[in-house]
């Protein structure tokens, strides 16, 4: 009976360290200020608690731009600051981050890139285990993206996209001596604040949401070497429904100097965010944690699977691009994203596949308008091999700068 009694002890006591190790990525304070209109420079910033947390250069998409993906190579990871309240309506975020130039894009010139942020959440309903593929989600598990880019004037009449407007300038003959009076015009309903949300499900298929509704309120702004950026939006609406005791939360950051866009940027992994005041979030900051498996054994275990025969697995690796490289995956891939991948390739199809970039092998084919991946499968792994090879898998990442 006494040693029952000690075992069920020490059973709770492991569950309850294991509990303690739960800590969500950043805590969202319950305040009672309204926050559908507030910037980064709002008072209730000094009632949150701040942060840090890590955005990995995004490896699996390559743009066909040289100039830029050579700008780009080796790019080490950035740290930045998060901090996020809640009032039970709305939600709001502030990232801060450090950037040496300010790199604002302006309307005319198609080859100046904008520095911005984004911000990533699943669209609708979730599962904690099967959360949408980071970069820009995937087939059946869309994402809803919020981007905010430093752009100096934006010629997009309240996006009504009334193409009147978007006419080029330069076409003279069309205007005759309404030029003047066209650009005054023009300049009038210029908007210097670049704001959009997007709903995706994979990279290469957003789609702007320009229902006509304000989905949220983003802010931007630089101040002695990094810029500030803040977004708030409703906890629920058509398109998310984030009203949860823990919720996942991704961010992204562009580099206008380094032509940064679209795919080349900077992201975190998802990241999990405890509501105050809606109670226990254990099950998806653990989905989100890393695994707990044998680095070393993980390690052997991905050399002896032929991994390496298709993906780029350390840095140190001559690049084959068949496969995604995976020397940077663990800065941005979860545990359960990691396994799901392994076992069932098919699963989640990584987006971003660029027929010049990867010349040598498709990542996936066709059936019946579904992608199957052209990856080998691995189902029949056993569990412990396979939480070895995600926790060594987690270890790939970019040194931070
Ligand atoms: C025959 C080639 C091939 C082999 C062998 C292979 N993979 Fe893959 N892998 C791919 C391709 C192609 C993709 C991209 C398509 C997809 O998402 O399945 C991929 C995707 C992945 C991803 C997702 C990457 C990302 O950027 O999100 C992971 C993780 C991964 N593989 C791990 C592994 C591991 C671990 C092994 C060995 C146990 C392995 N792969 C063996 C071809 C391969």
């Amino acid at each position: 009976m006494k040693k029952l009694s000690t075992s069920l002890i020490a059973a709770a006591w492991a569950a309850a360290s294991l509990m303690g190790l739960q800590t969500a990525d950043i805590v969202a304070k319950k305040v009672n200020t309204d926050l559908s209109k507030i910037s980064y420079s709002a008072d209730v910033w000094n009632e949150a608690v701040f942060s840090e947390i890590t955005l990995f250069p995004q490896t699996s998409i390559a743009l066909n731009d040289k100039k830029a993906n050579d700008a780009n190579a080796n790019a080490k990871a950035k740290k930045a600051k998060v901090a996020a309240v809640h009032n039970g309506i709305q939600i709001a975020f502030l990232i801060k981050w450090a950037d040496g130039s300010m790199n604002i894009q302006s309307g005319y010139k198609a080859d100046i890139y904008a520095d911005g942020f984004a911000v990533q959440f699943p669209s609708g309903a979730f599962k904690p285990d099967t959360l949408p593929y980071i970069g820009m989600g995937s087939e059946g598990r869309p994402v809803v993206v919020h981007l905010q880019k430093a752009v100096k004037s934006f010629y997009e009449p309240n996006g009504k996209g009334n193409v009147y407007y978007q006419l080029n300038p330069n076409q003279t003959e069309l205007f005759n001596e309404e030029l003047d009076a066209y650009n005054k015009k023009v300049k009038a309903i210029g908007s210097n604040d670049y704001e959009k949300a997007f709903i995706a499900e994979g990279f290469r298929s957003t789609t702007e949401i320009k229902d006509g509704t304000d989905l949220s309120y983003a802010r931007l702004g630089y101040k002695t070497d990094g810029w500030m950026g803040s977004l708030s939006r409703s906890l629920k609406d058509v398109y998310v429904d984030l009203n949860h005791a823990a919720i996942p939360v991704a961010f992204a950051v562009w580099d206008g100097e380094k032509l940064g866009r679209d795919g080349l940027k900077h992201l975190t992994s998802w990241l999990s965010v405890s509501l105050e005041g809606n109670g226990d979030g254990s099950a998806l900051i653990a989905a989100i944690q890393d695994a707990s498996g044998d680095v070393a054994a993980g390690k052997e275990a991905v050399a002896t699977n032929g991994c390496a025969g298709c993906h780029q697995v350390e840095a140190t690796d001559a690049p084959n691009y068949m496969g995604p490289s995976l020397s940077n995956i663990g800065g941005y891939a979860t545990a359960s994203y990691l396994r799901e991948s392994i076992l069932s390739p098919s699963s989640v199809v990584v987006p971003g596949y660029n027929r010049n970039a990867h010349s040598n092998y498709m990542w996936y084919t066709e059936e019946n308008g579904k992608r199957v991946s052209t990856m080998t499968d691995y189902s029949w792994l056993d569990a412990q091999t396979l939480e070895n090879m995600v926790a060594y898998l987690q270890t790939l990442k970019a040194e931070v700068e």
